[in-house]
């Protein structure tokens, strides 16, 4: 099995499409949002301009109201579906209309931090901060229009967590009626029992038809949207990307802007509080349309440790809750509860262990005072690695990889995390 830092290398290299990193080959062959903040952590380990590079590819894609797409389709290739035929937004390079969580100023303010050319770091750092500011203002625009402190996700795909059975309540009000003709291609490439089923891809593409109807425009998607909702993993992970990019304004940024961020930090925090379950020992998402709390304990639910929010008692509330599931699995954090009648140990977010996500969970405890469950986290992480390699993601059962192999952000995570001999 691939598991040394120079095969961890050998990954990210191999997916290099020219400043910027795919997935994986074949699967995913487009550059990712996350992914690349992912991968760019990746990089920096042992290429630093390769790693600027990553963000600086990224933002190509950025629109001009801040945006920055899940997607960007640098050069189209027609094995993947939905392409920019089937997105139909005005961008160049085409882009998807959709986003993703927010890790790239935490992964800009690691980069800049670690960094050995300060030189290139400054330079760098100093002209992504104002694009990441005014993404993050689009967020709160777009997202959040009536100022509550928490912002929507529109798709599923926007969440990271795209088949999560969080959503699955919300998506059922969506009618499966696409009016683009579904051509799939991930189960060519992939087992379809760990792909998301038929019906799912009808809803995603009919809310994908139903935005570019609507020419993509915000106002128009908060007004006529049938899913809203305010996940967990989104708003966790924007938290903590404003505390980072906050550090950044105080280096690169003016005043007002420092204190616009640590406005938006004041209200988010309480907002994040508001999602404490106290009978799940996690925080839960809420659903903007039905005016309800959801019901689904999954991994997003902890991610506010990396947020930075929770107190003492929410941690070792979440540690008891991470204790019990792991009477019934092998290696933590499930995407879903093992105790969900819904848990699927090898579908889709629905079950499996994400690197990325424990990376993200591991790291919160660990700067939250949750010492030992951050290092049972790292320890299984490692473990995952070593026994299956770079994997998409892992049944929490028996610790087998799954989905698409030698994938980028598996690898820079155990770079960017020391997981790795060698
Ligand atoms: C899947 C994942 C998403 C990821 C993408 C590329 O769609 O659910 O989180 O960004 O693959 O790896």
């Amino acid at each position: 099995m691939p598991v040394t830092v120079e095969d961890a290398r050998a990954v990210l290299r191999a997916n290099d499409r020219g400043g910027y990193t795919v997935p994986t080959a074949g699967l995913y062959p487009y550059q990712w949002n996350w992914d690349s903040a992912f991968s760019a952590l990746g990089w920096m380990t042992f290429d630093e301009p390769r790693a600027w590079r990553e963000f600086d590819r990224l933002f190509e894609g950025q629109w001009p109201d801040g945006m920055v797409p899940h997607i960007v389709f640098h050069r189209w290739n027609h094995d993947y579906f939905p392409g920019p035929d089937v997105w139909r937004t005005r961008h160049d390079p085409p882009t998807s209309g959709i986003t993703q969580p927010a890790v790239v100023a935490t992964a800009v303010r690691r980069c800049w931090e670690s960094a050995a050319d300060r030189t290139l770091a400054d330079a760098q750092a100093a002209a992504l901060y104002p694009k990441l500011l005014a993404w993050h203002r689009w967020w709160v625009a777009a997202r959040d229009p009536d100022g509550t402190g928490l912002v929507a996700m529109l798709h599923p795909w926007e969440s990271g967590m795209d088949n999560s059975p969080a959503w699955d309540e919300a998506f059922a009000r969506v009618p499966p009626e696409p009016k683009s003709t579904i051509r799939r291609s991930d189960t060519r490439h992939v087992d379809p029992s760990m792909r998301p089923s038929e019906e799912f891809y009808k809803r995603v593409i009919a809310l994908v038809d139903l935005y570019a109807s609507l020419d993509w425009d915000p106002a128009r998607l908060w007004r006529d949207t049938p899913f809203k909702i305010a996940d967990i993993a989104i708003n966790a992970i924007l938290h903590r990307a404003n505390c980072d990019l906050l550090v950044l304004a105080e280096r690169f940024g003016r005043p007002a802007e420092q204190s616009e961020i640590a406005e938006r930090l004041h209200l988010s925090a309480a907002a994040l509080e508001r999602l404490w379950s106290n009978a799940e020992g996690v925080y839960r998402p809420f659903d903007l349309i039905s005016g309800k709390p959801i019901a689904a304990a999954t991994s997003a639910g902890f991610l506010p440790v990396w947020a930075g929010v929770a107190d003492a008692a929410r941690v070792a509330a979440m540690t008891r809750t991470l204790d019990r599931w792991t009477n019934k699995l092998h290696r933590l954090v499930p995407s879903t509860c093992p105790e969900d009648p819904r848990f699927e140990p090898r579908r889709y977010w629905r079950g499996p262990v994400w690197a990325v996500v424990n990376f993200m969970i591991g790291q919160g405890f660990a700067e939250s005072g949750g010492a030992a469950i951050a290092q049972r986290i790292k320890d299984d992480t490692a473990a995952l690695i070593a026994g299956a390699g770079f994997c998409e993601y892992f049944d929490p059962m028996t610790g087998e990889g799954l989905g698409g192999g030698d994938f980028s952000w598996t690898a820079a995570v155990a770079l960017a995390w020391g997981l790795l001999d060698g």
